[in-house]
């Protein structure tokens, strides 16, 4: 029986998280609960499972000092969940990271102490669910690992793959109709701009501890394949499932097993075509912009990732245009510090440069 505490329950990946429990009962007990406002549902979950409620701004982090629990399955939004990442390690907790904000903000700086803690990161994300997945080919563990060449992320293209040239007239609405995944507002419009995408490079960075210059986007509209790896030798594995985020989180849970679950299963000869193509990066700058901030190293990407969370939230106000968040985005990781990512307070402050620099943006 696995305890896991789950921050940002009444989230997306929270909701699908407690269902994955609901179905393995005798293998999961959720033994806490943490979110921010949305008290009434938390105390319903609260009951529902028999676990503790962790309410408010920093309800993440007393979960975890608070809670007994044998995984920390970290789901909030942005940098919300790097404290409480943090607190995790330090008290030798694995924990399952859907919140990829923490690894383009502070990779490094949870990668070094989590490696000092021998806690486990492990992915929750779909597509380095399936890098992890293929990584658990031979026995050589899943960083670092010298027979990998790429990796390789597949990206479904967003809403916006093959629209008309100018994005600059893309209303909220557009922009938060995903074609293939429902999840939380933010991630929805980062996947239109693939900033989102960026960040899941980083995230890959870190969690496979694998350079940037070898992971590698191809587009893929039909979102069946999560995610391939290329090894050394010429074999390139991939995962494939149905767009289900159980399917991940269940992994995460349940690793190093495979747990049965009745879900919808893949019907291969149901599929006409499954179809890949090099992203577009003059359309979608955001990749390039990552992999850049990636290069200068330090707390670029904090920052980064602070301008895009304040951009996103403009555009979803009407204050910017759809194609100024990645403008914005730029020119805070342009004017921003670099300072090295080895500490906190330094990626709070690089985060406040960045928020800063974000409200203060004007085209
Ligand atoms: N959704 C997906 O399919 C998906 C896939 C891959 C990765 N991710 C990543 O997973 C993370 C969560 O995404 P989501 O779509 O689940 O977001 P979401 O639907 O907006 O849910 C966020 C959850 O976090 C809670 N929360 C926010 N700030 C908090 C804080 N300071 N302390 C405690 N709880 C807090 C919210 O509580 P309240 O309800 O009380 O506000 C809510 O339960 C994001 O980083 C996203 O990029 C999501």
């Amino acid at each position: 029986m696995k305890r896991i505490l789950i921050l940002g329950a009444t989230g997306s990946i929270g909701t699908s998280a407690c269902d994955v429990v609901r179905t393995h009962p005798s293998d999961f007990r959720i033994a806490g609960l943490a979110v921010r406002s949305n008290r009434e549902k938390a105390e319903a979950l609260g009951r529902e499972f028999g676990a503790p409620v962790f309410c408010g701004e920093n309800a993440a982090v007393r979960a975890v000092a608070e809670t007994d629990a044998d995984l920390v399955l970290v789901s909030t939004v942005g940098l919300s969940g790097l404290a409480p990442t943090l607190a995790a390690i330090e008290r030798g907790v694995d924990v399952a990271l859907a919140t990829k904000e923490v690894m383009v903000a502070a990779g490094e700086l949870v990668c070094a102490r989590a490696e000092a803690k021998g806690v486990k990161i492990l992915p929750v994300d779909s597509e380095h669910s399936a890098i992890f997945q293929c990584m658990q080919a031979g026995d050589a563990g899943w960083r670092g690992r010298r027979d990998v060449s790429k990796l390789i992320l597949t990206a479904s293209g967003g809403p916006f793959l093959d629209a008309p040239a100018d994005l600059s007239s893309v209303t909220p609405e557009q922009a938060l109709n995903h074609p293939r995944w429902k999840m939380g507002p933010k991630v929805t419009v980062d996947s239109s701009t693939m900033m989102n995408k960026g960040f899941e490079i980083l995230e890959a960075r870190w969690l496979f501890d694998v350079p940037v210059e070898r992971i590698d986007v191809v587009v893929h509209p039909e979102s069946v394949v999560h995610s391939l790896v290329e090894f050394a030798d010429g074999a390139t594995l991939a995962q494939l499932s149905p767009p289900d985020m159980r399917v991940p989180i269940q992994y995460a849970f349940s690793w190093p097993e495979r747990l049965p679950a009745e879900r919808a299963q893949l019907n291969l000869a149901s599929l006409s075509s499954l179809t890949f193509r090099a992203p577009d990066e003059t359309r979608f700058p955001a990749l390039r912009l990552v992999k850049e901030a990636a290069r200068a190293g330090g707390t670029k990407t904090a920052v980064l990732s602070a301008a895009d969370e304040v951009a996103v939230a403009r555009f979803l106000a009407g204050e910017i245009r759809y194609t100024d968040i990645v403008r914005l985005v730029a020119a805070a990781v342009d004017a921003a510090p670099d300072l090295p990512c080895d500490s906190l307070e330094n990626i709070l402050a690089a985060d406040a440069a960045g928020r800063k620099l974000a409200k203060e943006w004007n085209s």
